[in-house]
């Protein structure tokens, strides 16, 4: 029985519009590709789809740099593509989310373009962080872009414009209220074309200290310590928790507004799920409020080593932490801006990892390709589009790996994804993992999530907490085995390089590895592998 409401346990398909399927032969995913797709989305057994942006955008940073929210960019269709993506969807009972991105517009969105024509001062500017340069003309402060490079671009008439990301992203003020006001009524564009929810791009980034619009003064704008996107965990975290510019007090007064928003939509259900880099783990909790989003994007997993201990800490503290405010976790495994999780663990590792997150509690995230085991892509320094490989002049690889297009069927690349030449390279040896190849096989690992799917609706969602049985919380602990039991079903994880026997009773009805086992009782994991047993 599904719980409710819709999202609290809901799976969520993210699909990135580039790549996913393309239906005129551009070489680039569309809307028109993904609404003749979503039966096999319906197949895979999830509830819901996100969307990452299909908006009118030069496409600097994959369509994160929005020029208009409120249509769509002609590479993906038009409008009327978007009517008829959700409509199928809700036939097929898929809910939609869109991706809102109120951190940055485009440079070539209206607004910016005005700042530009209407010079310092000027209220069109005050939509942006507009400031003079310090007296030695250098920029306002030392902040830094996410995607290397300083954080300040400067216009002809020599003030610099604030950009976390790329230049081609100007920041918006949010102590502007046309910004909000702008904002709302494009949540409420898309809420009336039928969309269901949110995925809200740096949910963390909005509110900015020391910044006063109505006051430029560069003395107010104080230096940061430099976060920079190389950076191991430790020292990013160290600084997220400190730069002036991100997690601010003032953004949950946004989202306060935007959950009487969604709220006025009463029996919709309209929910939003923050992306928010945050760090304590704890400050997360603060974005799923009771009147706040619905749901926060937990990254642990996307960097996490595939270790037991490990595994135990980040999956119990975010259990634990997000019961504190009566929200339920999210769990994510890959997505467009990670490396994929087959690529980062391995084929035997990201599937048992897959399995075990399944059957915890809460929302899991799926990024399309996953359920296909797609490595990242082989591609040459040519080929790549990310603007941090651009602007830290090939230094960081980037993001494209993990955003080749789908192998939908055939022998030969580019495998039925498009019939001109696709804006990334799929490579040949992708074959065996098509949609149509692994449709063919049993034992694929599509077959394995679709089952996953259909065992988790009956058995675990809406099952409660979990019980650890086997874990560093007990004297017990075998090296590399996390168990524990939900509802009916005890989740077993091998994590080590050894078969392991275990006893608990009951029937294998998953396993992600090796085929079903059970000798007098006992069960054998194979090594790095995840069994579910009904008991
Ligand atoms: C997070 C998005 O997921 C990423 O792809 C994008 O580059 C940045 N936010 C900036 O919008």
């Amino acid at each position: 029985m599904k719980s409710t409401p819709w999202w609290r346990e809901a799976v969520i398909y993210q699909i990135y519009p580039r790549s996913f399927y393309d239906s005129n032969g551009d070489g680039e995913g569309d809307l028109a590709g993904i609404t003749s797709h979503l039966e096999y989305v319906r197949d895979l057994g999830v509830d819901a789809i996100w969307l990452s942006p299909f908006y009118t955008s030069p496409n600097k940073d994959g369509g994160y740099d929005v020029a208009d929210p409120r249509d769509v960019d002609p590479r993906y269709g038009d409008l009327e593509d978007a009517k008829a993506l959700i409509k199928r969807a809700h036939e097929l009972e898929l809910r939609v989310l869109a991706d809102i991105v109120p951190n940055h517009f485009s440079d070539q969105h209206e607004w910016f373009k005005a700042a530009l024509k209407s010079g310092r001062g000027s209220s069109e500017r005050s939509r942006f962080h507009f400031y003079d340069a310090k007296p030695d003309g250098t920029p306002p402060n030392n902040w830094v872009s996410l995607f290397g490079g300083a954080a300040w671009t400067q216009v002809s008439d020599g003030q610099f414009y604030l950009h976390l990301f790329d230049s081609s992203q100007p920041d918006l003020n949010w102590e502007n209220p046309e910004v909000n006001a702008d904002f709302e009524t494009t949540l409420r564009f898309w809420l009336d074309l039928g969309i269901d929810g949110f995925r809200i791009d740096v949910a963390h980034g909005l509110v900015k200290e020391n910044i006063h619009v109505n006051h430029p003064d560069p003395e107010g704008l104080s230096d940061a310590l430099r976060l920079d996107v190389e950076m191991d965990t430790d020292a990013r975290n160290a600084l997220l928790e400190s730069v002036p510019y991100f997690d601010r007090q003032g953004v949950h007064e946004i989202y306060r507004k935007w959950r009487t928003l969604f709220d006025s939509y009463g029996a919709r259900d309209v929910m939003a799920v923050a992306e928010a880099w945050v760090h304590p783990p704890v400050n997360a909790t603060r974005y799923v409020r009771a009147d706040e989003l619905h749901q926060v994007f937990n990254f642990d997993l996307l960097t996490a080593p595939f270790h037991s201990g490990y595994l135990f800490e980040v999956i119990n503290r975010s259990n634990q932490l997000n019961a504190t405010v009566n929200a339920l976790p999210t769990w994510a495994l890959s997505n467009h801006d990670s490396p994929r999780v087959a690529s980062r663990l391995g084929a035997l590792e990201s599937q048992a990892l897959a399995l075990f997150v399944f059957a915890l509690p809460g929302s899991a995230y799926i990024f399309a390709g996953q359920e296909l085991g797609l490595p990242d892509g082989e591609l040459q320094d040519s080929d790549r589009q990310d603007p941090s490989f651009i602007r830290s002049k090939g230094a960081i690889k980037g993001r494209d790996g993990a955003r080749v297009p789908l192998p939908w069927s055939g022998n030969s690349t580019p495998f039925g994804f498009t019939v001109g030449t696709p804006w990334l390279p799929i490579n040949q040896s992708w074959q065996p993992l098509s949609v149509e190849s692994q449709s063919r096989d049993s034992k694929s690992l599509l077959n394995l999530y679709r089952s996953a799917m259909a065992l988790r609706t009956e058995h675990l969602t809406g099952a409660g907490e979990i019980e650890w049985l086997e874990s560093p919380l007990h004297g017990s602990l075998r090296e590399g085995l996390l168990v524990f039991k939900r509802g009916s079903v005890t989740i077993v994880m091998n994590l080590s390089e050894q078969i392991l026997e275990v006893d608990y009773s009951g029937q294998v009805i998953l396993q992600s590895a090796g085929d079903l086992e059970n000798c007098d009782g006992k069960h054998i994991v194979p090594a790095r592998s995840t069994v579910w047993i009904l008991n």
